[in-house]
C-alpha cells in the first residue's frame, strides 16, 4: 500500500532549513540547482521555524516558505510540512513563563527551565496549546491543499516530561479517571510501605521513586499527555487538510514513551535511524542487527504496512563521542537495509549544513564547501538513483510469522523496581536483541509487539524477560499456544501485573499454568561468573552439547513441563533450565537463564527449524550478510541481499535466474559475491 498515493516514489531527501539563510540571497536558487544532481525528491520543511514564521505574536511571515513549497510544486516534489512546536519562539517564553517545562528530580522542588534549547515545552499548557493551534490553523489553512504537501511532520522528536503544577494537576485527573478512588490508588501502589498512604488526590505531588507504582503510572501519563497533545496538535491539520497523512518523528528505542500508544495518533509511523556504522571489527554485525531491530520495532507499530525513514546521516553526526566517517558505500547500505525492513523514504537530516549552532558539524547533503563534488553528495545521489530503480518494491510489505515481545511498560517497571539486578534493567533492548539475532541471521522476518498486541497469525511468539505482564496477555497465550502456537518465555518473565505489584502463587505468575514450570528463586551472577546449560540426550529440539550461560539463572521446578537442558553447576546441577510444555495443540517453552550467543542461536534455529518459518533466501548465509523479502498487493516478491562486512561474501542464489534491480536488471544465479558493504535486490525473472 502507499503511504502517500500522490506522491508514488521513495521519498528520497530530509530536512531543510532556507529560513536559516533567509540573509544570504541565491542560497535557495541554489539548493533547487543542486536537489535534482542528488536525487532529492522530497523536503521537510520548517521543523524548527516558529521564529521565522511568527518572528512577534500574532504576525505571520510566509513568504519565505510560499517560495519553498511553489518551487517544489513546480518540480513534482514532495514536502513533509512540520508544525513547529519542537522548539517555541523566545517571545513567547518572555511573555508566558508557563510555556516553559519545569524539570525536577523527585526529591526536590521542580524548577521552570530557561529559554534555551529545544523541545522545551509544557504539554499541559493551555497557553502553549492555544499558541500551537493557532500556528497549526495558520499552516494548515494557508497549505493544506497546496500541491506540494505530501505529509504533515507533526513537531519533531517528541520526547522529555514536565513536572509543573499544571501537569501534575493533569496527571491527578488521569489518575482519579484510572483508580476511581484513593483507597484502590492506594492498594495499586503499596502505599502502607514507608507510610506513603495518601489521603488526599492533592498530596500526590511530586514523583516519588520509592513507590514504583506511582513511578510507572507517572510514564503511562506522560505518553498519555503527549499523546493528547499530538491528537490536539493534529485536529486542525486534519480538519483543513483532510487527506493528508500525519506522522511525527519517533527515535526507535528511546526509553520515555510507550510508542506503541503514540502511533494510534499517527496515520504513518516515521523515525529517525542514526546507527554508528563503523568499521570496528566484530561489532558491524551486531549493529546492523540492532538497527534491523529498530526497523522492524517502528513498523510494527503500524503492521502490515510500510513507514518512513524521516532521518539518517549521510556522514557521521556531531554527538557521538567519536564521529567517524562513513566507508564509501556504507550510507547507500543502511539507506537500502532501511528500505529492506519496509521503509518507503530514505531521508536525511540535513540537506544544508549550517554554519552555525551545535550542528554544525553534523553531516549533510550539501557540505559547507557547497557543490556537488564531495564524496558525500555522490553517495546520496548514487542513493537516489538506487531508489529510483527501486520503484516496483514501492509500497509492498513485510510479513514475518515470528513475533517478540519488546514491552515498554515491562521495561518501565523493572527499572522502577530497586533491584534485583542493576545491570540487567538498562539492557532490555540488548536482552531483546539477542534474541532477534538468530533469526536476522537466518532471514527470517521478525515483527515487534507488546503486551497488549493480538498474536493471531504468528507461528512463534518469543517474550524475553517480559518482567510486567499486562491484564489479559496470560489468557491471549494460552489461546494461541492452545491453538497451536509456539511461545516462548525467559527468566524474569511474569514477575509483577499492571501497577507493580509482584504476583503471588509463584513466577511466572498467570504464565504458571501454559509453561508448566515455576520459577521458585533466582541466583543473579557476578558480571564475570558462569553456569552451563547441558541439554538432554534426544531431546526434541535435536540440540545437542553444552553452553555458557550469566547473569540470571532461575531456579526451576518442572510441573508438567519436559525438560530439555539442565544446568551443568551450582547447587541446582541437574535441574531445569530449558523446559518446553505441550499445550494444546501447541508448546510453551520456557528458558530459565539468559544464555550466550551460542545457546540463543542453537535454540532459535532449532525452532525456526521445526516449524519451518520462511526465510527470504533459502541459503547459508555468511556471516554479516543478512536477506530479507518484501512482498507486494500484487504478489512481486524482493529479496534484500545485504553485506555489512567489509569484506566480500559469497552466497548461492540456488539456479533460478533473478533480476538485480540495483544493477540495472542483470541476471544472476548460482555463486554470487557481494563486494564489501555491496547489496543485491533481486526480483524473479
Ligand atoms: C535528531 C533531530 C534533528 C537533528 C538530528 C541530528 O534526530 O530530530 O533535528 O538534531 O537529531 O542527528
Ligand atoms: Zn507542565
Amino acid at each position: 500500500m502507499l503511504l502517500q498515493p500522490r506522491f508514488p516514489f521513495f521519498l528520497h531527501g530530509g530536512d531543510y532549513n532556507p529560513d536559516q539563510w533567509l540573509h544570504v540571497p541565491g542560497t535557495v536558487d541554489e539548493d533547487f540547482r543542486l536537489f535534482p544532481l542528488a536525487g532529492v525528491n522530497s523536503l521537510s520543511v520548517g521543523i524548527f521555524s516558529w521564529a521565522a514564521l511568527e518572528p512577534e505574536e500574532g504576525r505571520y511571515e510566509f513568504g519565505w516558505l510560499d517560495d519553498v513549497m511553489d518551487r517544489a510544486a513546480a518540480r513534482g516534489m514532495a514536502v513533509v510540512l512540520a508544525t513547529p512546536s519542537g522548539a517555541k519562539p523566545a517571545w513567547m517564553a518572555e511573555k508566558y513563563p508557563e510555556v516553559r517545562r519545569m524539570t525536577g528530580d523527585g526529591v526536590h522542588e521542580p524548577a521552570r527551565e530557561q529559554q534555551c534549547r529545544r523541545h522545551n515545552h509544557c504539554p499541559t499548557s493551555p497557553v502553549y496549546r492555544a499558541k500551537v493551534r493557532a500556528v497549526n490553523e495558520a499552516l494548515a489553512s494557508r497549505y493544506g491543499r497546496h500541491p506540494a504537501l505530501a505529509f504533515w511532520h507533526v513537531s519533531n522528536e517528541y520526547n522529555g516530561e514536565c513536572r509543573c503544577p499544571l501537569c501534575l494537576a493533569a496527571f491527578r485527573d488521569w489518575l482519579r479517571a484510572r483508580y476511581g478512588s484513593l483507597e484502590a490508588l492506594n492498594e495499586a501502589w503499596w502505599t502502607g510501605f514507608w507510610a506513603h498512604a495518601y489521603s488526599d488526590w492533592s498530596q500526590i505531588a511530586c514523583i516519588d521513586d520509592s513507590v514504583d507504582g506511582l513511578v510507572l503510572d507517572w510514564k503511562r501519563f506522560v505518553t498519555h499527555q503527549t499523546a493528547d497533545f499530538l491528537r490536539a496538535e493534529a485536529e486542525p491539520l486534519r480538519r483543513l487538510a483532510p487527506g493528508v497523512p500525519v506522522t511525527t518523528n519517533l527515535m526507535g528505542f528511546y526509553e520515555g514513551l510507550d510508542y506503541m500508544r503514540l502511533a494510534r495518533e499517527l496515520d504513518v509511523v516515521s523515525w529517525d535511524n542514526y546507527p554508528q556504522y563503523h568499521e570496528r571489527p566484530g561489532e558491524t554485525e551486531r549493529l546492523a542487527a540492532m538497527t534491523g531491530l529498530a526497523h522492524d520495532y517502528m513498523r510494527s507499530l503500524k503492521p502490515g504496512r510500510p513507514f518512513l525513514m524521516m532521518e539518517s546521516s549521510p556522514g557521521p553526526v556531531n554527538w557521538y563521542h567519536h564521529n567517524r566517517l562513513l566507508r564509501p558505500g556504507q550510507h547507500r547500505l543502511k539507506s537500502l537495509q532501511a528500505v529492506a525492513h519496509g521503509a518507503d523514504s530514505v531521508q536525511y537530516f540535513q540537506i544544508r549544513k549550517g554554519r552555525g549552532g551545535s550542528e554544525k558539524f553534523h553531516a549533510a547533503v550539501i557540505d559547507h564547501e557547497g557543490s556537488e563534488n564531495t564524496r558525500m553528495f555522490r553517495e546520496v545521489a548514487q542513493v537516489g538513483r538506487d531508489l529510483e530503480a527501486l520503484r516496483p518494491v514501492l509500497g509492498s510489505v513485510v510479513r514475518p510469522r515470528v513475533a517478540l515481545v519488546f514491552d515498554r511498560e515491562s521495561d518501565w517497571s523493572q527499572k522502577a523496581a530497586q533491584g534485583p539486578l542493576e545491570s540487567i534493567k538498562t539492557g532490555y533492548a540488548d536482552t531483546v536483541a539477542a534474541h532477534y539475532r538468530p533469526f536476522w541471521k537466518r532471514g527470517v522476518a521478525v515483527d515487534v509487539v507488546d503486551g497488549d498486541s493480538p498474536l493471531d497469525g504468528y507461528s512463534l511468539v518469543v517474550a524475553p524477560d517480559l518482567f510486567l505482564l499486562r491484564d489479559g496477555f496470560a489468557s491471549r497465550v494460552e489461546a494461541f499456544v492452545r491453538g497451536g502456537g509456539t511461545f516462548v518465555a525467559t527468566w524474569l518473565t511474569g514477575i509483577v501485573g499492571p501497577t507493580g505489584l509482584c504476583f503471588r502463587g509463584g513466577f511466572p505468575g498467570p504464565l504458571r499454568k501454559v509453561l508448566g514450570v515455576w520459577a521458585e528463586e533466582t541466583d543473579y551472577l557476578y558480571d564475570d561468573e558462569r553456569n552451563s546449560v547441558e541439554f538432554a540426550a534426544g531431546n526434541r529440539l535435536g540440540v545437542s552439547g553444552s553452553f555458557g550461560t550469566s547473569l540470571v539463572c532461575d531456579v526451576v521446578h518442572a510441573e508438567g513441563a519436559e525438560t530439555v537442558a539442565t544446568y551443568g553447576r551450582d547447587f541446582y546441577a541437574g535441574t531445569p533450565a530449558l523446559t518446553a510444555n505441550r499445550f494444546g495443540k501447541g508448546e510453551a517453552w520456557y528458558l530459565a537463564t539468559r544464555g550466550d550467543e551460542a545457546l540463543l542461536d542453537a535454540f532459535h534455529g532449532a525452532l525456526a527449524r521445526r516449524l519451518a518459518l520462511p526465510r527470504a533466501l533459502d541459503a547459508e548465509l555468511p556471516e554479516g550478510v543478512s536477506a530479507h523479502l518484501r512482498e507486494g498487493e500484487d504478489g512481486a516478491r524482493h529479496v534484500f541481499l545485504l553485506n555489512f562486512a567489509s569484506a566480500p561474501r559469497a552466497v548461492d542464489l540456488g539456479p533460478a535466474p533473478r533480476r538485480d534491480l540495483l544493477a540495472a536488471g542483470a541476471s544472476v544465479s548460482g555463486a554470487v559475491t557481494l563486494p564489501p558493504f555491496g547489496a543485491m535486490v533481486l526480483e524473479d525473472a
